[in-house]
């Protein structure tokens, strides 16, 4: 394991399910995002994303899930992610030990091959959970979208008394439209599941306040750490893989130089 970055924004190269225990105390984190590979064969950095068998997955899946829940604080708040084929078995082994308070379907529009036989996926999902339904942060007012409804028209609900025009903005709901990272576009970093910078604004908004601790095991491109920077939260982030956590170093600035070599963004030709 090694630990760079500064006190308030740690990066840790390493296994998350090794070092987990060691680098993060228990209780202590206010926000954990998750984030890990799907078992769906992505390349990371030649590391395969394929495990040999669905049971090996899933378990191994449950190890971690488990040491995050026992890093969360008693008021924490825990987001998590994985391939729709295998949330099924994040729900049912999470709503025994958590509250499951949203199933949140993140959609966008596919690029690339679309599939011609089936339904092609076009959305990921994400179970946002609490360990205390009575004591969690959700910060409504931070996160709120214009309600299309009478929004423009200022439609009038006769049904109050006095008539009242529609409210104009709302929390929004658990389907989320927010466009994948493309490799043209300015946040793009060289890592094949890089997730937006919008979808953790609004993860990092509504579930922690400034100074608060939130935790990626999974960085890859270290999009958490980056936009819980940007929010003066605090973070930890870990990844294995060392190309990720240069890239982590450079976006955070945190340095600008790893192991005598000057950190720079590659830029891919068109
Ligand atoms: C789905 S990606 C995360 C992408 C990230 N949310 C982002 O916005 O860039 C999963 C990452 O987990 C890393 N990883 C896989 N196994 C790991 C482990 N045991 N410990 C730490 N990192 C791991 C992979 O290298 C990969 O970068």
């Amino acid at each position: 394991m090694e630990i760079l970055g500064s006190n308030s924004h740690k990066i840790i190269k390493g296994d998350a399910l090794l070092v987990l225990d060691s680098a993060v105390d228990d209780e202590s984190v206010d926000l954990i995002f998750a984030d890990p590979p799907y078992n769906i064969g992505k390349n990371f950095n030649g590391l395969k994303d394929k495990w040999k068998n669905d049971d090996e997955y899933v378990s191994w899946c449950y190890t971690w899930l488990e040491i995050c829940i026992r890093k969360l604080k008693p008021n924490g708040s825990f987001y998590v992610m994985t391939s729709t084929q295998f949330m099924p078995f994040f729900d049912i082994f999470l709503r025994s030990k958590m509250k499951i308070l949203s199933r949140i379907a993140w959609h966008y529009d596919s690029s690339g091959v679309q599939a011609k036989n089936y339904f092609g996926s076009m959305y990921e999902p994400i179970l946002f959970c609490v360990k205390d339904d009575k004591n969690y942060t959700f910060n409504s007012k931070d996160i709120l979208v214009e309600a299309k409804t009478g929004a423009k028209r200022k439609l009038i609900d006769y049904r109050k008394n006095p008539p009242q025009i529609y409210k104009s903005e709302k929390v929004p709901g658990n389907v989320w439209e927010f466009p994948r990272v493309r490799y043209r576009m300015d946040e793009y970093e060289e890592h094949p599941t890089q997730k937006p910078t919008a979808l953790l604004d609004r993860i990092i908004k509504a579930s922690s306040n400034e100074g608060d601790l939130i935790l990626d095991p999974f960085s890859g491109t270290f999009t958490t750490s980056f936009v819980g920077k940007t929010l003066n939260r605090r973070t930890i982030g870990i990844e294995m893989q060392e190309g990720y956590v240069r890239i982590g170093l450079r976006r955070l600035g945190l340095s600008d130089e790893y192991k005598g070599e000057k950190l720079v963004k590659k830029v891919r030709a068109l």
